[in-house]
């Protein structure tokens, strides 16, 4: 499932178990469990699933905002876990930022635009003087399209519009100088009308300041539009990763494929025929063994309810989780292109 490429994360195995809380309780919420993928230098790899699928949980254990059960959170080399207590990691944490969901939550209403984007850049020591700073200030409004500068710094967050305060959540965590973003549904919160400006300020900032993000998203098609390469959770587990435009034109697991039948026109000429039932992901306390998705699946048989199918790779860079394919397997789901009615 790893790719043989220059990989600035590189995430094996991670599995994160929250106790339920109580004191006799031993029950554990599974919200992520032995998720593998990697993040190439300079690209935007997507993790796309529905709510409870533990996308943020996964972008929280990366962050290290939360330790992980078990796992290694491989950066430039180095697992990050092994080799730095919790406390030591400023290096980590300045180089791995994350974006949050919620624009209007995330900024102070008492202090300006300028303020926020002055802390970080104070904390992590990145200016030496009040002329530098301001500079640098001004540098990364304009970086993120909040020109004029000079003015926009002086606003308050009630003066911004929800699109140009997550732009202010991207400076700030651009001020730091990270090499890699987590942008947790940045723009799911917005305007449908401004969601792509957002998206093409990470295309860009990928393209031109050589950061590499992970895209946190409920949508695929958006995932499609931004990211080289898409990642699909369910239920706490990595199902299925291929590059983005192959998994919309061939998605290969079944959830993918009703994760497509979801999207109005993902891409024209793509019909996917699954009929399945529409719900709610299983409970995560505890769960039993065997694949997640079968309760849901209109293709399971007795097999998907006693053994979790191990990943198969079906294309280069493509694999699937799914007793479908591989060896043992019954036979393919008809591709994208040949299941067009
Ligand atoms: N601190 C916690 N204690 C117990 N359970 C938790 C905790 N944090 C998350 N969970 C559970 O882990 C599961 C995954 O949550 P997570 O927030 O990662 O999902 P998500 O895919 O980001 O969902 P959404 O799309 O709604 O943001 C959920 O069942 C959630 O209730
Ligand atoms: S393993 Fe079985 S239940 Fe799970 S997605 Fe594949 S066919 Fe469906
Ligand atoms: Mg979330």
């Amino acid at each position: 499932m790893s790719e043989q490429r220059d990989l600035v994360l590189d995430v094996q195995h991670l599995t994160k178990h929250f106790p339920m809380g109580g004191m006799r309780d031993a029950r554990k919420v599974h919200a992520v469990e032995d998720v593998t993928f990697s993040i190439p230098r300079t690209e935007i790899v997507t993790l796309v699933g529905e709510s409870g699928s533990g996308k943020s949980t996964t972008a929280r254990l990366i962050s290290r905002l939360i330790e992980p059960t078990s796992g290694e959170v491989i950066y430039n080399g180095t697992d990050v876990l092994k080799s730095q207590p919790r406390g030591a990691s400023l290096d980590y944490r300045g180089d791995v930022q994350m974006v949050f969901q919620d624009p209007f939550g995330s900024l102070n209403p008492a202090h300006t635009i300028g303020y926020h984007i002055e802390r970080p850049l104070l904390i992590h020591k990145k200016v030496s003087g009040r002329k530098e700073l301001r500079e640098r200030v001004l540098d990364l409004l304009n970086t993120v399209g909040l020109g004029p500068a000079e003015e926009t710094a002086e606003k308050f967050p009630y003066e911004l519009s929800g699109g140009q305060r997550q732009r202010v959540g991207f400076a700030r965590a651009l001020s730091v100088e990270p090499k890699v973003i987590l942008a947790d549904e940045p723009v799911s919160m917005l305007d449908v009308s401004i969601r792509v400006g957002v998206l093409n300020l990470m295309k860009r900032l990928a393209d031109d300041s050589g950061l590499s993000f992970l895209y946190i998203t409920h949508d695929i098609a958006s995932a499609r539009y931004i990211s080289d390469h898409t990642n699909v959770m369910y239920a706490g587990r990595m199902v299925e990763g291929a590059p983005s435009d192959e998994l919309v034109h061939e998605p290969a697991h079944p959830y993918t494929r009703l994760l497509l039948s979801a999207v109005p026109n993902p891409h024209a000429g793509l019909r996917t025929q699954e009929t399945v039932a529409r719900g709610e992901i299983p409970s995560l306390i505890d769960p039993p063994p065997g694949c997640p998705f079968a309760a849901r699946c209109p293709h399971v048989m007795p097999v998907c309810r006693e053994v979790m199918p191990n990943a198969v790779t079906i294309a280069p860079n493509h694999w699937v989780r799914c007793h479908l394919y591989g060896d043992g397997g019954v036979s393919p789901l008809p591709t994208a292109a040949n299941s067009v009615g």
